[in-house]
């Protein structure tokens, strides 16, 4: 009889070869991942500044599935995979600060209210979220602005790369969530197509964005705010090029995280209406096999925002001269309060320090006579 073409001692070594195998590629590509921040964190450090460079799920050529799997990402991560009411999320502490730093200072500005959470015939507050993404932590923070703060808020979200089957999804779940149908930039802002009413406080918010503009281009962003009357918020979750673990905690935590992420994308393939069941099936394998793919341009990308973050100090710098360039293109009746610090997402025990959040905040104030 024929000698059978694997006995068992050679299955058995074949076996082996695939583990090692395995465990070596998975190994290198931690490696290579967490060589990538190192080395990131060694330039910016050597060069004691910010630097530029590209992010790839922001570029055209980005396939749209790793974009949109990146996106789902960060967006599950604000809320907490949906575990807000037990652990509290960072999009929670976000609208924290909205109704401690925004919305009590434009009521007692109006003289109607002490009280934030008593006053619920405020003005309406329309929000103009650019570079929304996947949505981010938008959707939540309207949710509870409306729900429990009893804030009669309006939201748009928008972005360059809109996702509009993803935030059809997020709309029907929120009243008075909408968006932007056709890709906004958001350093020229058509306001015609966002705005209906002129008696609303407006608030453009940036969530996780801010980094991707140059100076130049955030010295525009915030001069068109200003000339507009806005007030502004920015949140960059978990960026800080102050230290190598700020670059290192990327690849850790996306890495850890991965298999919640990926629970978290199926599920919207899987429950969102807009998608044929081709769609889904297609976007859900894809999502599947490509994880390394995905996951290492978050992780690239998350390191290089890391490297490209502004620093209190800067951002308030560059507000300074948005102001000086607002007050050229007209004479403003108002003038600008800023403010930027660092808080912590409030989230239990070691997860609370490991999700820090610098905020920026910029709200129009009458002028003295
Ligand atoms: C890191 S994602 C943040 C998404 C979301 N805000 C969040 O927190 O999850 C950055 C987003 O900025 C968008 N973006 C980049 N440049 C932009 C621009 N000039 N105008 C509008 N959106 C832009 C990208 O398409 C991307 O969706």
């Amino acid at each position: 009889m024929k000698k059978a073409l694997t006995t068992p001692s050679s299955r058995a070594q074949l076996d082996k070869i695939f583990v090692l195998g395995s465990l070596f590629g998975a190994s290198t590509w931690f490696c290579c991942l967490f060589l990538t921040a190192f080395v990131f964190w060694l330039i910016v450090f050597v060069k004691k500044k910010r630097i530029h460079y590209v992010e790839i799920h922001e570029k055209d050529w980005c396939p749209e599935f790793i974009r949109m799997c990146t996106q789902m990402a960060l967006h599950s991560g604000w809320i907490t995979f949906g575990l807000d009411w037990i652990v509290g999320s960072a999009a929670r502490t976000v609208s924290e600060v909205i109704i401690r730093e925004i919305v009590s200072k434009v009521r007692s500005d109006k003289g109607s209210i002490e009280n934030v959470d008593k006053n619920v015939n405020a003005q309406k507050v329309v929000f103009i979220d650019l570079c929304s993404g996947g949505g981010g932590p938008t959707p939540f923070i309207h949710h509870l602005l409306r729900t429990e703060h009893l804030v009669e808020v309006e939201t748009y979200l928008s972005d360059l790369h809109p996702q509009v089957k993803q935030w059809k999804y997020l709309c029907v779940h929120n009243d008075h969530l909408k968006y932007v149908e056709k890709s906004m930039n958001a350093l020229s802002i058509d306001m015609a197509s966002v705005l209906d009413s002129k008696d609303s406080v407006v608030v453009r918010s940036m969530y996780a964005s801010f980094h991707h503009f140059l100076p130049l281009q955030v010295i525009h962003l915030l001069s068109d705010c200003i000339v507009n009357g806005h007030a502004l918020i920015v949140v960059e979750p978990l960026i800080k090029r102050d230290h190598v673990l700020d670059f290192l905690q990327f690849p850790f935590m996306m890495i850890l995280q991965s298999p919640l992420y990926l629970f978290w994308i199926i599920r919207h393939y899987l429950f969102a209406p807009d998608y044929s069941i081709f769609e889904k099936f297609t976007k859900i394998f894809l999502s599947i096999v490509g994880l390394p793919l995905w996951l290492a341009t978050l992780i690239h990308d998350g390191v290089v925002s890391c490297a490209r973050t502004y620093t209190h100090a800067e951002m308030l710098e560059l507000t300074k001269l948005a102001e000086v360039d607002a007050s050229k293109k007209q004479k403003l009746p108002y003038s600008y309060q800023w403010k930027a610090w660092t808080e912590n997402a409030h989230l239990p025990f070691l997860a609370k320090a490991l999700f820090p959040m610098t905020f920026l905040v910029g709200m129009p104030v009458p002028l003295k006579n």
